[in-house]
């Protein structure tokens, strides 16, 4: 049983901290993705975890067992890197089976491990080829198999479909899935990429600048952002974020549109600086004069079974999500109804949520006029 567990760990290169303090725990078996913006700090964790990184405060603990100062090798984790690391003079069998050279495993015990992971893999046909007779998704295999034949107890990918094009990145990530159906050891996944973090996922881990963001299943994380910077970060196209204020009454209403409150907020102070957040496809576009907030289509972008308009609303872009059809919509004049429940409400200052938002009251006039 492997349950991971990070605890205040830190990390600091020549005295400048990259991780602040990032508290986790994964249960055994999960699926975990770290989701961030390149040089958020997902690598440091990885090779912390891996035993190639020291450890600057806080501990590291896998199984129950504190892995701190424990050699890398004697960890139970194997490692997937972004580029392959393959040994180019070795063919496929050897690069596979050298992690169980090194570690002096049996040559019987070494070839039917090999054997396996190269069925598991779909390489049994490659074994005695070098990497440069391969394709980038089949040196990615290999290096996956290096992985398996360790038998280890936590997998670790950093980045390991980066270098693949874009089909061949779908194609490995449901391999990458199914494989984990199948060995079920616990696994630690990293990207920048939001939708193949989004899709791997049981649990993700949202970073940004050093810090855990937000711990929880994709959907949630979705649904229910904890700050700015998630709401921002997962989803595309993004999260339209515009700056909104609370007036007096309590209402609240976007900046570029002022005389129009979106909804109430139930202790807000006035003068609060907010951010509201929409969904692109949470807002429709109508020509009807009679509702809304009027807006201009600047762009429309074609993506098959959707296509997203980019309006102008006082200056400000606002993305919208439109159904497929062949109306044109570039350069006219059209009016944008939110649904409000699916407004996402934040502190423009510290950028977390905030749960005060509460549905407009029929009773309040200035909303039954927006
Ligand atoms: N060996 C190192 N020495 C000094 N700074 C480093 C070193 N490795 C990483 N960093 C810094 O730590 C931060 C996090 O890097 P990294 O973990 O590679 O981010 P990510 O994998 O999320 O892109 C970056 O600011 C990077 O410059
Ligand atoms: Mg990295």
């Amino acid at each position: 049983m492997a349950e991971l567990v990070l605890s205040h760990l830190k990390k600091s290169y020549d005295g400048k901290q990259v991780l602040h303090g990032v508290d986790v725990t994964l249960p055994d078996g999960h699926f975990v993705v770290i989701v961030g913006p390149s040089g958020c700090g997902k690598s440091t964790l990885l090779r912390m975890i891996a035993g190639l990184e020291d450890v600057t405060e806080g501990t590291i603990s896998i199984g129950g067992i504190v892995m701190n100062d424990i050699d890398p090798a004697d960890r139970g984790c194997a490692m997937v890197f972004q580029n392959y690391a393959l040994y180019p003079h070795m063919t496929v069998r050897q690069n596979i089976a050298y992690p169980l050279r090194i570690a002096k495993v049996a040559q019987a015990e070494r070839d039917r491990r090999v054997e396996e992971a190269a069925a598991i893999l779909n390489l049994t046909e490659y074994l005695d080829r070098r990497p440069a007779q391969l394709s980038g998704g089949q040196r990615q295999r290999v290096a996956m198999g290096r992985a398996i034949v360790r038998e280890p107890e936590v997998f670790l990918f950093d980045e390991p479909l980066s270098n693949l094009d874009a089909l061949l990145r779908v194609q490995m990530r449901i391999e990458i899935k199914r494989l984990h159906k199948r060995l079920k050891a616990t696994s630690i996944f990293v990207t920048h990429d939001q939708v193949e973090a989004m899709t791997l996922a049981d649990t993700l881990i949202v970073m940004n600048g050093g810090r855990v963001e937000q711990i929880g299943s994709p959907a949630e994380v979705y649904r229910k952002p904890a700050s700015v910077f998630v709401a921002g970060f997962m989803g595309a196209p993004a999260m339209n974020l515009i700056d909104a204020s609370v007036d007096v009454d309590g209402l609240v209403a976007l900046d570029i549109a002022p005389h129009l409150p979106v909804a109430e907020a139930q202790g807000v102070a006035k003068g609060t600086p907010l951010v509201l957040g929409m969904r692109p496809e949470a807002i429709t576009l109508s020509f009807d004069s009679s509702r809304g907030l009027p807006a201009t289509v600047d762009l429309v972008e074609e993506l098959g079974g959707s296509r997203v308009a980019y309006c102008t609303v006082n200056g400000r872009e606002l993305a919208v999500v439109l159904p497929p059809s062949d109306e044109r919509y570039e350069g006219r004049e059209v009016y944008l109804q939110f649904d409000r429940r699916a407004w996402h409400l934040f502190d423009r200052t510290t950028g977390t949520r905030l749960d005060n938002l509460v549905q407009p009251r029929a009773s309040t006039r200035r909303l039954a006029e927006a």
